[in-house]
């Protein structure tokens, strides 16, 4: 096929890309989308810093910008995300009392996933819990301080109630690293949830590299997570100066892996990525094709 989608397609998968609501009046920007990806994830409409800026009060509509234009043109969607301790709103996490913070974490997640409901393939439920570094443990978060390490079971039990037909993942950066303290620690995680029946359906790797591109290990990484009972994916694909070997290297070690179910980069040219100094995508400035774009298409 001619197209990233269309042959990511072939072998049952999708190829994505983060959109962001604003960009959407650009026509070259817009003609890359839907030409190309099958796939959309908000590169910022989902946060709760944008969904609920004060308590109570929910604000849908730069979501559905992006989900309304996905559907009409058949584009799968991806949710991000529900809890996470960035771009969070001072009223959350300045809250002390576990009752509260409990109801008001509960609430939004149903909240939301109440409102996208049979329009999501999945949800990034919990984001980057982890610490980086050797610990392996969960990071400081005002969820995690007031509430206890159950808050990551305790938000995928209620995104499962909220919508049954969404796959519901845990998506983290620096856990493509197999031998990393990090990697193992959310392997852990998820070897847990999977022994005791809680709700955990796939993992996002947001795969955030460096010129070098993935580590050697990162399709073992992915095959491993995969041999726990999960879908794997690829959920926020950049790399430093996009060498079209680090690109290929990338999609490969998703196509060896069966249940590694798709690959969204995040976003489409140069000048649209938060990492826009680094050139990391696979489309330049005025929208051309770069080498790496090439590499994907042929590796997938
Ligand atoms: C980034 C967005 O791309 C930026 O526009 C925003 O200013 C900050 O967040 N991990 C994630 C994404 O899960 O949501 C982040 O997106 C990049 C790192």
């Amino acid at each position: 096929a001619s197209t990233l989608g269309a042959q990511a397609a072939q072998s049952g998968r999708y190829f994505g890309t983060a959109v962001a609501a604003g960009r959407l009046g650009d026509g070259t920007y817009t003609g890359i989308l839907d030409r190309e990806f099958n796939s959309v994830t908000p590169e910022n409409e989902m946060k709760w810093d944008t969904t609920e800026r004060s308590r109570g009060s929910f604000n849908f509509g730069p979501g559905d910008q992006i989900v309304n234009r996905a559907a009409a043109h058949g584009q799968r969607m991806r949710g991000h995300t529900l809890v996470w301790h960035s771009q969070l709103p001072s009223w959350v996490s300045s809250i002390r009392d576990a009752n509260t913070l409990r109801s008001v974490m509960n609430n939004h997640i149903t909240q939301v996933m109440n409102h996208y409901k049979g329009r999501i393939y999945a949800w990034d439920v919990v984001n980057e819990a982890f610490a980086d570094g050797g610990s392996g443990q969960q990071r400081s978060s005002v969820f995690r301080d007031v509430l206890g390490t159950g808050f990551i079971e305790e938000a995928f039990r209620t995104a499962r109630s909220a919508d049954p037909a969404a796959k519901l993942c845990y998506n983290d950066y620096s856990i493509e690293n197999w031998s990393d303290a990090k990697t193992q620690g959310v392997y852990r995680m998820v070897r847990d949830f999977k022994s005791r029946g809680v709700p955990i359906d796939c993992v996002g790797f947001q795969s955030h590299f460096g010129t070098g591109g993935p580590p050697s290990s990162f399709q073992t990484t992915l095959s491993n997570f995969a041999a726990l009972g999960v879908d794997v994916q690829i959920t926020e694909l950049d790399i430093a100066q996009a060498s079209s070997a680090a690109y290929a290297n990338t999609v490969r070690a998703c196509m060896n892996v069966a249940r590694c179910t798709g690959i969204t980069v995040w976003g489409i040219r140069d000048s649209d990525s938060w990492r826009s100094g680094e050139n990391p995508l696979l489309f330049d400035r005025s929208g051309n094709k770069k080498a790496a774009y090439q590499s994907t298409l042929t590796a997938l």
